[in-house]
């Protein structure tokens, strides 16, 4: 029987039936909230608390913060950013140790690599003075490009895309050539959830003797990545969205091993010099990833992410993006099946294989649903232009609860016509 002759309540059926089918459904109890009513489609914007925070943030305040005071920074807290960063790396990048650092926010770090990366390659051939960049992508990503261009006296090469997808592999080879210096990629795009080909595009920069940047923001801990074997050269992402780790939590950046000696980058603070209590008269870049750093490490910041890492440890990312696909692949067949028929159409990709874990729907009444859906306690969000965003956390997110979710949004653009 094709789908959408599927008799609504069997959609409960099938919801039911892939919960209970589910390896990771019990790794929702691990979330708070995840009890209530509440229907939370916003994972992939800011990730609920995992309910060990809770109680690792005390202990903090009590044992490590109070208890040890100055001492903390020693015994601990300094050593923090490259700990966490490598678990990332090993858990969810691909990245083997000593490549992956918890920094500033993704603004900042995007600023300091991409400013890095633009000095290294000008610095060896002076012609290299083009960024390429998506015309789609998020906009801190287009903002830093056209910032650093200014400063540095560089050109922004666009590159224009459907707003339903991303940059593709065919769009990338039209951009790059012997003057570009830097590629800044979306691996997921955050409006239409558009998983770029890592491998590929990686080459296609290369090619054209360019460094590649990945924004990691939108796939870091919900689809699986292999930074090392791709030959990546760097990469930024978030960690309060799929890594859950809290309103304003600090970035991951990887550095390519065998770059990091030759990149220095523009924020030149004693956090990231060579011996940082020396004290020394004149900046010295620290070896390794350290260089990286500029400021004190927002050892607070770092707290709640580390138990999402415990759970990426225990799930483990091919299940989690197995789960991941599972459930846009079901909301995408709701959405044909009872939005469809209200005007919605689907603002991503079709295929899973090209898809990361949030979908776009769109229709003109997007906005108002929006903040109906809200003052319902229904969470998803929107995106101009009439884009419903739902974010489909792997651990967090039920297919029940999916469903649900997504009839309330019918109920909404009932009640908005
Ligand atoms: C794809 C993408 N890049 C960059 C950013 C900027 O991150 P931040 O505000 O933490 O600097 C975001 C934030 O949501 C994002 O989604």
């Amino acid at each position: 029987m094709d789908r959408l002759e599927v008799p609504h309540a069997s959609l409960e059926v099938e919801a039911a039936a892939l919960d209970a089918d589910d390896p990771l459904a019990a790794h929702r109890a691990a979330f708070v909230g995840a009890e209530t009513s509440l229907i939370y489609f916003d994972g992939n914007s800011l990730g609920r608390p995992p309910r060990a925070t809770a109680e690792r943030l005390a202990r903090f305040v009590t044992d490590e913060w109070g208890g040890r005071l100055i001492r903390g920074w020693d015994e601990a807290w300094m050593d923090l950013p490259f700990a966490i960063g490598d678990r990332i790396g090993a858990l969810a990048l691909g990245a083997a140790s000593g490549q992956t650092v918890i920094g500033d926010s993704t603004t900042v770090l995007l600023y300091k690599l991409l400013r890095a990366a633009l000095d290294a390659q000008s610095a060896t051939d002076p012609e290299r003075v083009e960024i390429v960049v998506g015309r789609d992508d998020f906009p801190t990503d287009r903002y830093l490009v056209e910032g650093i261009a200014a400063e540095r006296g560089a050109r922004v090469v666009w590159v224009e895309v459907d707003t339903s997808r991303g940059v593709d592999a065919d769009l990338l080879r039209a951009a790059v050539g012997p003057r570009t210096a830097v590629v800044l990629l979306s691996h997921v795009s955050y409006r239409s959830g558009y998983l770029a080909d890592g491998p590929a595009l990686t080459r296609i920069a290369h090619e054209a003797g360019a460094l590649v940047l990945w924004d990691l923001c939108h796939s870091a801990g919900s689809v699986p990545m292999d930074l090392d074997a791709w030959g990546v050269d760097l990469a930024v992402g978030c960690t309060y969205k799929y890594l859950n780790g809290g309103p304003g939590s600090p970035a991951f950046a990887y550095v390519a091993a065998r770059h990091q000696h030759r990149l220095t980058q523009p924020v030149q603070g004693w956090m990231g010099a060579a011996d940082v209590f020396s004290m020394g008269p004149q900046y010295r870049p620290a070896d390794g990833m350290r260089r990286f750093l500029s400021g004190t490490p927002p050892v607070l910041g770092m707290l709640a992410m580390q138990d999402t890492l415990d759970l990426l440890d225990e799930a483990g990312i091919d299940a989690i993006r197995r789960k991941s696909i599972a459930l846009t692949d079901f909301a995408v067949r709701v959405a044909d099946g009872i939005l469809g028929p209200l005007g919605v159409s689907l603002a991503s990709p079709r295929d899973s294989a090209e898809r990361g874990g949030h979908i776009t729907l769109s229709h003109p009444a997007m906005r108002a649903v929006t903040a109906r859906l809200w003052r319902g306690d229904v969470i998803p969000d929107y995106r101009d232009p009439h884009g419903l965003r739902i974010g489909l956390s792997p651990l967090s997110t039920s297919f029940i609860e999916t469903l649900a979710g997504m009839r309330a949004v019918a109920d909404a653009l009932r009640a908005e016509a």
